[in-house]
Formats: structure tokens, sequence, C-alpha cells
């Protein structure tokens, strides 16, 4: 089923929920599986706040709660980045349960490959050294759609958007995943989709931008006060006044990497 399916969110709400398999690259208890009613079904993606590995910066049991503000601020603003995640119960638990992106793996947009076969058009972020010496770039496409992935990031304050937490859907979008460590009050943004630096906003996102102040100012705020806390809500609105002050994608902060690590 399409992500942007408008039975989605209610399929995800009410259906049962099947684990069929643990997503095995996953650092945390990342599962997969199927959610259905009436006859219809579609694929998710769970993750109970028990299976949650603790982490020094973030503190334990919010990813889910982060993962589900992520989403309604993409969906408030406009973004429309993230596929439809919301918390619920399930087999292990209360966790959040997000629809599943079938992907089309060989629109790639992001990638570390060879200097030579970048392809042309793309953005380089990083210059390094891979296999027994080879130099290898980590580079992204450069399409209005990522642009504004990587606006949501800094609003979001995404500390974690590897190259493997953007996905070409099948349906001709692009989706981000992975949004547990997000919207921390300190600045911990960790991206690979740095290839805008110094350049102005274009004009789509700063609408999005002003759509999100007004959303905020209009009860956004205490709808994710249930999964963020107040100040955390609070910073995230001061980092959209910064970013419509300042219109131009910022500079990596200088406080701890930049890039994620693995980048992949
Ligand atoms: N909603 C989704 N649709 C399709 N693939 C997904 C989705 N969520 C995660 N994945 C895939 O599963 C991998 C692991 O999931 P992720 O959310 O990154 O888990 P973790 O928090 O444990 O790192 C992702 O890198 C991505 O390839
Ligand atoms: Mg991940």
């Amino acid at each position: 089923m399409d992500p942007r399916d408008p039975a989605v969110p209610g399929l995800l709400r009410r259906g049962r929920i099947d684990i069929t398999g643990r997503l095995v690259d996953a650092s945390n208890a990342t599962l997969f599986g199927t959610v259905g009613a009436d006859g219809l079904e579609m694929q998710c993606v769970y993750k109970p706040v028990r299976g949650e590995r603790p982490l020094w910066d973030f503190p334990d049991g919010t990813l889910a709660g982060r993962e589900v503000a992520s989403f309604l601020v993409s969906e408030a603003a406009g973004f429309h980045v993230v596929p439809p995640t919301l918390l619920r119960d399930g087999p292990f638990g209360p966790g959040m349960v997000q629809a599943w992106v079938d992907t089309d793996d060989e629109r790639a947009f992001v990638d570390v490959r060879s200097p030579k076969n970048v392809p042309s058009g793309w953005l380089t972020v990083l210059r390094a050294r891979g296999d027994r010496g080879k130099p290898a770039v980590l580079a992204h496409a450069d399409t209005p759609a990522l642009r504004r992935m990587a606006a949501f990031d800094l609003i979001v304050n995404n500390a974690d958007r590897k190259g493997g937490h953007v996905l070409a859907g099948t349906d001709g979008n692009i989706y981000g995943v992975d949004h547990g460590l997000t919207l921390h009050v300190e600045d911990k943004l960790r991206t690979v989709l740095w290839g805008w630096v110094g350049q102005p906003l274009p004009a789509d996102v700063v609408e999005v931008l002003e759509k999100l102040r007004v959303e905020l100012d209009g009860g956004l705020d205490d709808v994710l006060g249930e999964h963020i806390t107040r100040r955390e809500v609070r910073t995230l609105s001061s980092r959209v006044d910064t970013l419509l002050a300042q219109r131009c994608f910022p500079e990596p902060s200088g406080y701890g990497p930049a890039i994620p690590w693995p980048a992949f």
C-alpha cells in the first residue's frame, strides 16, 4: 500500500499487528510485520519502547515518541518526508508503528563512490580513502525533495540522517526513516546532507517553515507536548525562528561530529 494512501493512518491505528521479522542491521529492537483489518493489510515497522537500547545522550524510553513527534512536524509543516508514524500498543507493548516504504533500489540519492563515478549534478560532502587507500567520496543528489529533507533535519535537529535513512519510494516520493534521535535541546545535527551549506533556503522551504510557525502557535505545540518535553517543543520553535531569520542552510555547529558514523 502506498504510504500516502488515506487508509493508512486508520489501519496503522486499529489493525492487528503480526510480527514477521526483525531488521537485522537495526541497533534497537526494530521489528517488521503486517498490520491488517477489514480485509486490508499493509507492511509496517514496529519499534517497542521496551526494545530501545539505552543511550548516553537521549533519555531512556523516549525514542518512539521522538519518531512520532518528527512525523507530526513533517505533516503539520507540509514537508511530507516521514511515512505515517504513530504510537500504540503492540505485541511487545507500547511502541511506534510506521508504514513500510517499498523502495526502488536502482534510485539512490546518497552514496559512497569513487570520485570518477559521482553522477553529474551530485554534491560532494566528504572526501576520504576507502579500502587499500582508494579515494572515495560521500555524495548526494541535488533535488528539491532532498533539500526539503535537509531542511526538515535542521528543524527536528536530526542526529542520525545516515544514507540508509533516505529511501526512494516506488511511489516516486522520497522518505526519511529512523527519527528516534531528534528534537534534543542541544544542537546534535548529524547528517550526510551537507551539500547546500551557505545556500539560500528555497521558496518552498521558507513557505513550509512559515506554516510550521503558525501551526506551533496554533496547537501543534500541545500535540507535540504529548511526545516530547515542553522545553524540547520551545527549542524546536526557536530553531524555526532562527532558520527563518537566517534564510540559508547553516554550517555544522562545530560541537560533535557533523556526519553520522557509519554514514550508511
Ligand atoms: N518505514 C520503513 N520503510 C522501509 N524501510 C524501513 C523503514 N524503517 C526502517 N527501514 C529500513 O530498516 C533499516 C533499520 O531501521 P531503522 O529505523 O534505521 O532502525 P534503528 O533505529 O534500529 O537503526 C533502515 O535503515 C531502513 O533501511
Ligand atoms: Mg537506523
